[in-house]
């Protein structure tokens, strides 16, 4: 069925110059873009969007880097959102991800690896109200 997910382009990827590249993937995957801002997360707004990390060693890794320049955050609707945008971002280890996939193509590192995708239906709606208010997801 059609529904949503959330992304981030993460600062590695906003840096580089990756955002025009990583939305044309998206939209030519047939991902529809509710909502989208560049935006930056505070320490405090990185702590919480993390949250259920807090006991990970990379932890507070995690934190200072997404948190150290602007992103872009964005939820998109589609037919399996959750599961068909995993696939086209590929595996968390840019070393693991399949060939063409977003992370394979942008990717630096575990950490570094340019964009972020919601885990479950339940999480894309939390994440998506976390960084969007209601009048801003079309
Ligand atoms: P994401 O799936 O967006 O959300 C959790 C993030 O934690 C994940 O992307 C990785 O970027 C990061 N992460 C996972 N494992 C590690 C690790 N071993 N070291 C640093 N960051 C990690």
């Amino acid at each position: 069925s059609t529904n949503i997910t959330f992304t981030m382009i993460k600062p590695d990827a906003v840096a580089d110059g990756h955002i025009g590249a990583i939305l044309g993937k998206i939209s030519g995957a047939g991902f529809k873009i509710k909502a989208l801002k560049l935006t930056q997360l505070t320490v405090a707004d990185a702590q919480k969007f993390y949250e259920v990390h807090a006991e990970r060693p990379f932890y507070g890794e995690l934190v200072d880097f997404m948190s150290s320049g602007p992103i872009v955050a964005a939820v998109l609707e589609g037919e399996n959102a959750v599961e068909s945008f995993r696939s086209l971002i590929g595996a968390t280890n840019p070393a693991e991800a399949a060939e063409g996939t977003i992370r394979k193509m942008f990717a630096k590192s575990i950490g570094e690896n340019a964009v972020h995708g919601s885990d479950s239906d339940e999480n894309a709606q939390i994440e998506a109200a976390f960084h969007f208010a209601g009048k801003e997801i079309f």
